[in-house]
């Protein structure tokens, strides 16, 4: 499906199963079929919407913005996308750029979060070494393309037992940061290294809240994951074992279990 979002067209899944509207949040440099094994999953348990932010997938990012983008500009595409699903409240499920985009939804459109699952993420800005890395990759990306991009960040992304065990998987997400746009990974590095400390934001959530994290990510550690956690009111963490980055993928089964219990007492509350 697609909806049009001020110049932005934005492509999303919308399995319009159950009555539990949710809405995934992909990270960086990836699409909305990273969330195949949830959506799949819990289908008989929510209704899953699943989108392509601006510039990534089949979703455009608008010429006018000239590639430039921001948190807040993808919190608003979320939103679009729930105004087009005529969906008041959704269970916000973001995963590390996607956690970025949480947060700027808890600041900017409180209304429409009925609850928070962070997946492998951090509340803290980039620090100055984390932007100058980021700045190199935008060079990589406009001399050497997207595929030197995936290059590099499939190493963060899977864990090392995942990428010596499961190369099929290893094949389709390199596969998925290849296919990023150019004008897309820029944008989304712009908007990384520009967002805000959303660590003042984590006291003022009031909405229950779930954190997750792979025990073996090497990009945001447990440890952090666990702080950030500790500064949710009344959150839960949940640990996942043989998993590194994105967790949802590599440990599909207890990354369902955990996120189909925190949505049974959601959805019981
Ligand atoms: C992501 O998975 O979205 C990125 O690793 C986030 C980041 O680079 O901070």
């Amino acid at each position: 499906m697609l909806a049009g979002c001020e110049d932005d067209s934005i492509a999303y899944d919308d399995n319009s199963g159950a009555s539990l509207p949710v809405v995934f949040v992909h990270g960086f440099p990836h699409d909305r079929t990273l969330w195949a094994p949830q959506t799949a999953a819990l289908a008989g348990q929510a209704r899953c919407l699943a989108l392509d932010l601006p510039g990534f997938g089949e979703s455009t990012l608008g010429g006018g913005r000239d590639g430039a983008t921001s948190v807040d500009h993808y919190a608003d595409a979320v939103v679009c996308v729930l105004d087009a699903a005529m969906v008041e409240r959704a269970v916000v499920v973001g995963l590390s750029m996607g956690g970025y985009i949480a947060f700027a939804l808890w600041r900017r459109h409180r209304d429409r979060v009925r609850a928070l699952v962070l997946v492998s993420t951090r509340a803290t800005p980039d620090s100055d070494e984390v932007r100058a890395k980021r700045a190199a990759l935008i060079d990589t990306a406009h001399r050497d393309g997207s595929g030197a991009v995936a290059d590099t960040q499939i190493v963060g992304a899977l864990s090392r037992r995942t990428r010596e065990n499961k190369p099929d998987l290893v094949r389709t997400v390199h596969a998925m940061q290849a296919g990023a746009s150019v004008p897309g990974i820029v944008g989304a590095l712009g908007a990384m290294i520009a967002r805000p400390d959303s660590t003042p934001d984590l006291a003022t959530i009031t909405v229950p809240t779930l954190v997750m994290a792979g025990r073996d990510d090497v990009l945001i550690r447990p440890n952090e994951a666990r702080a950030m956690q500790q500064a949710v009111p009344g959150s839960r963490i949940e640990i996942l074992g043989e998993a590194g980055h994105l967790c949802n993928v590599e440990s599909p089964t207890a990354f369902n279990d955990a996120l189909g219990d925190f949505l049974t007492s959601i959805a019981a509350a």
